[in-house]
């Protein structure tokens, strides 16, 4: 140890280098014999709120509709999502979640009553889209519902009967009423939020009123396997996350949020595709910034749970903009480029990561909303860069992380820096080694030494999404100008792989055995 409190030879290293950052390749080791932790499917889950196109019109269009569907969900969505693979969809909000009371949306469609969607554009809610509607389209969609319960307006009854009518089988008033409403056996529903964002649109609690609330609600909730989770830190509130942990006991909290998007300023947001080679920067840096977020957030959990039960929940993530021109500036609708497909690629190689404690995120939104997976335009549907990523990703699901160990070089904007190659890798079930890799370098390519530590593999095959400009996106006129292709530039040598990454890439290998 010496002056700096590091080894001599490293800081021999770093001098030599002139920085603590820079390297001069890259090198990655996956540890194929260490792997132990899950990477649960959950940290694929989306997210579907109330909000401008993305139920109605997106998800749902209604049985009259000309638009093929199934009792008023559109067939096309169903179909590409389930080719993604959509492991949990968080609904029905978001901010709308703490004004929303479910009794409105059940029953005839012609009684419910209409209400003003408050956060989002003051628009008519009709609530023809109600709990049935959603938890027979997750059946359709093969997913596992998450229904986000209403703190800020709502009551401790409210909620337990929402929890009772979905779940129950027994004979009670609130399961009567749903055979009534024509569903007999419950619904699957582990998943339930407590109220949302409770530091701002959720009611504007601090921290320990909130986690007073929490207690009291998640002692009415009952249920098998009820896994219930806390409204959660805004990106870096450690103070939030260490109040939840201190105050709520581990037998009534199985989740704890956390929000964080990647935006640039929340007043200077900048446009989703005509962006400049700073706001592209400063975007990047914001997604990767998930990476110390995920690290402290998980720090303080595990000084209250050492053992890891509670999961860290991020289920609120991705790019957000200034809206589309000529669009509800309520509605959030923006468009989707190759820098949606890089957030997505690192964020998701960052929860990936973090798997012992991450274990469920939800991307915002699904559809026509933010970092949508898909955008529609009445019968016309165009997947994203992103969900091009969400499907070659995919792979990880339910997989075992293999750590891994990453040297990269920077990709320098100015007098700032940010790691250009970002990597996590996984063991499916089928014995199938996969790795992904991003570089976010919109210049230089990166040639990669790959090490797999306790890995035999015969030979390498890929999938890569890339293009010449940050800003390429898909539209309704050319919904295919990105797509994945085959990846050529990897091979083995001398038990190594080496692979060459394109500027603006994201790649998924797979080891042949
Ligand atoms: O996703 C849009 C909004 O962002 C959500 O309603 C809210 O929870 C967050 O502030």
């Amino acid at each position: 140890m010496n002056l700096f409190g590091k080894p001599a030879k490293v800081l021999l290293l770093l001098l030599i280098s002139g920085s603590t950052y820079a390297q001069q390749q890259n090198t990655v080791t996956v540890h194929a014999g260490q792997g132990k932790t899950t990477i649960s499917k959950y940290i694929y889950s989306h997210f579907a709120e109330h909000l401008g196109r993305c139920i109605y019109g997106g998800f749902y269009v209604g049985d009259t509709s000309k638009i093929p569907n199934t009792a008023g969900v559109r067939n096309d969505i169903v179909a590409a999502l389930k080719k993604m693979k959509i492991p949990s969809l968080r609904w029905p909000g978001g901010c709308f979640a703490d004004t929303y009371h479910w009794k409105d949306g059940i029953g005839p469609k012609d009684k419910r009553p209409s209400i003003v969607n408050k956060w989002w554009g003051g628009v008519t809610e009709d609530n023809s889209f109600g709990t049935h509607d959603f938890l027979n389209m997750c059946e359709l969609l093969g997913t596992d519902p998450y229904l986000a319960g209403n703190i800020g307006s709502g009551t401790v009854q409210e909620l337990a009967d929402w929890v009772q009518y979905v779940g129950s089988d027994n004979k009670n008033p609130m399961s009567n009423l749903r055979r009534e409403n024509g569903r007999d056996k419950p619904w699957d529903v582990r998943f339930w939020g407590v109220g949302n964002e409770a530091w701002g649109c959720g009611g504007n609690m601090t921290p320990e009123y909130y986690a007073n609330e929490f207690k009291k609600y998640a002692t009415f909730m009952t249920g098998d396997k009820l896994f219930r989770i806390a409204s959660g830190a805004n990106s870096a509130d450690y103070h939030w996350t260490e109040t939840l942990m201190k105050t709520i006991p581990g037998h009534l909290m199985e989740g704890v949020a956390l929000h964080h998007y990647s935006v640039i300023e929340w007043n200077k947001k900048g446009p989703a595709v005509k962006f400049t080679d700073e706001q592209y920067f400063r975007t990047m840096k914001s997604a990767l910034f998930m990476e110390e977020l995920v690290t402290k957030h998980s720090a303080i959990m595990d000084k209250y749970d050492p053992q890891k039960k509670i999961a860290l929940v991020v289920d609120e993530w991705g790019g957000w903009y200034d809206v589309e021109d000529g669009t509800n500036p309520g509605f959030l609708y923006q468009q989707n480029t190759m820098r949606d497909a890089l957030i997505a690629g690192v964020t998701l190689n960052i929860f990936n990561n973090h798997a012992d404690r991450v274990r469920m995120a939800n991307l915002a939104q699904a559809i026509n909303v933010l970092q949508a997976v898909i955008l529609t335009d009445k019968e016309k549907m165009v997947l994203t860069p992103t969900y091009h990523i969400m499907e070659m990703y995919n792979v990880h699901q339910d997989a075992t992380l293999l750590p891994v160990e990453v040297n990269t070089k920077d990709y320098v904007f100015g007098n700032e820096k940010l790691p250009a190659v970002s990597v996590s890798a996984s063991v499916d079930k089928a014995g199938v080694a996969h790795i992904t890799l991003t570089n976010i370098d919109p210049k230089n390519a990166q040639d990669i030494d790959i090490t797999l530590d306790g890995l035999a593999f015969k030979g390498v095959t890929g999938r890569i999404l890339t293009s010449k400009s940050l800003q390429d996106h898909n539209t309704f006129a050319v919904p295919d100008k990105l797509k994945p292709a085959a990846f050529k530039d990897a091979s083995v040598k001398g038990g190594k792989l080496k692979v060459k990454l394109p500027p603006i890439s994201i790649v998924v290998l797979k080891l042949k055995k």
